[in-house]
């Protein structure tokens, strides 16, 4: 279809080319930041794998991981403009396209586990967020899981105070840009693909993570230190360019609505462990120390970034936080 000029469509219309011939030639190209071998990287696998198998080879699905094709902002870029038709990014990284409210999932301690989680993404929050996107020209098909973030950097990170003067590196949200102020550190935006570069030469001296993101980057060669803070969630939306979606055959959507459902059901599954097992596999690497908080260094971290939720209201708005903190049963 790619190559197919409006004169070579015209012709093989007047031809009687069948619409079947056309929807052949349907190519979803999905472009993503981290490694194959991640709950993301996996579940775009996944998707191709459904996608193909139930459109029986009538829909293409070629997965770019590791931003081979683009950087975090440009790929959503790449998306609006139909250079690519699908993207998982993650939830701290819609700002930029005008929809702030996703960074609500970046509040620190907003969400305690997988369970809280679905209350929002499996419920009318969770859609309502996702129908956001429609105005940008995007559909949002799902959330997919990455998991719960750990701090690293070169030097323990106990207390809050720990913080003071490390520069941070942290994905465009302007929540955990107030989060890493509001624990004394120096926060600076990088790109996904940037990170371990810019740790290893000292740009930044930390940043936050989900393991499994840690792991595949290969950032524990380059950080001596990480506490297993679990202090907020890295998650993902999956979007598609709607004026693409929308133009597919009703029965190739179909199809592809249920291979979504399904590596989304798959992604979800594995997350825990894909993180559990990245965990796992630095520690038995031992070039980075990892450290649990105790109940008292946990509490100071708690109120330290307490007043993140109160000092970001305007930004994604007060009603959505009180609806998040009455679905996952948080006290003001
Ligand atoms: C990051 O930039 O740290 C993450 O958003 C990368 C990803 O897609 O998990």
């Amino acid at each position: 279809m790619k190559f197919l000029t409006t004169a070579g469509l015209a012709a093989m219309l007047a031809f009687g080319v069948s619409s079947t011939a056309l929807a052949q030639a349907i190519t979803i190209k999905f472009s993503h930041v981290v490694a194959p071998d991640t709950p993301k990287g996996k579940g775009a696998e996944k998707f191709k794998e459904l996608a193909e198998a139930y459109t029986e080879g009538k829909v293409k699905v070629e997965v770019y991981p590791n931003s081979q094709l683009y950087k975090d902002k440009e790929e959503l870029e790449a998306l609006q403009l139909g250079a690519v038709q699908m993207l998982a990014p993650s939830l701290a990284k819609f700002g930029p396209l005008g929809v702030r409210e996703f960074e609500v999932f970046d509040l620190p301690f907003i969400m305690k586990d997988y369970d809280d989680l679905r209350k929002i993404t499996d419920g009318p929050v969770g859609r309502a967020l996702l129908d956001k996107l429609d105005a940008k020209g995007i559909i949002g098909l799902a959330y997919w899981d990455n998991g719960f973030k750990v701090m690293s950097a070169n030097s323990p990170m106990h207390v809050p105070d720990d913080f003071l003067g490390l520069k941070m590196r942290i994905q465009s949200s302007k929540i955990l840009e107030a989060q890493m102020k509001a624990l004394g550190a120096v926060p600076q935006v990088l790109a996904f693909s940037e990170v371990y570069q810019a740790l290893q030469t000292g740009v930044v001296d930390g940043t936050e993570n989900p393991p499994s993101n840690m792991y595949t980057q290969k950032m524990h060669e380059v950080q001596k230190h990480a506490t297993v803070s679990n202090h907020g969630y890295l998650g993902y939306a999956v979007i598609v360019n709607k004026a693409f979606w929308e133009g597919l055959p009703e029965d190739v959507r179909g199809q592809l609505d249920k291979a979504m459902a399904e590596s989304t059901a798959y992604a979800n599954e594995i997350a825990q462990k894909e993180n559990d097992d990245s965990l796992a596999a630095m520690k038995a690497a031992g070039t980075t120390t990892f450290y649990d908080l105790t109940p008292e260094e946990r509490a100071e971290w708690v109120e330290a970034l307490k007043p993140v939720h109160t000092e970001m209201a305007d930004r994604v708005g007060a009603d959505l936080i009180k609806q998040v903190y009455e679905a996952v049963g948080m006290k003001d």
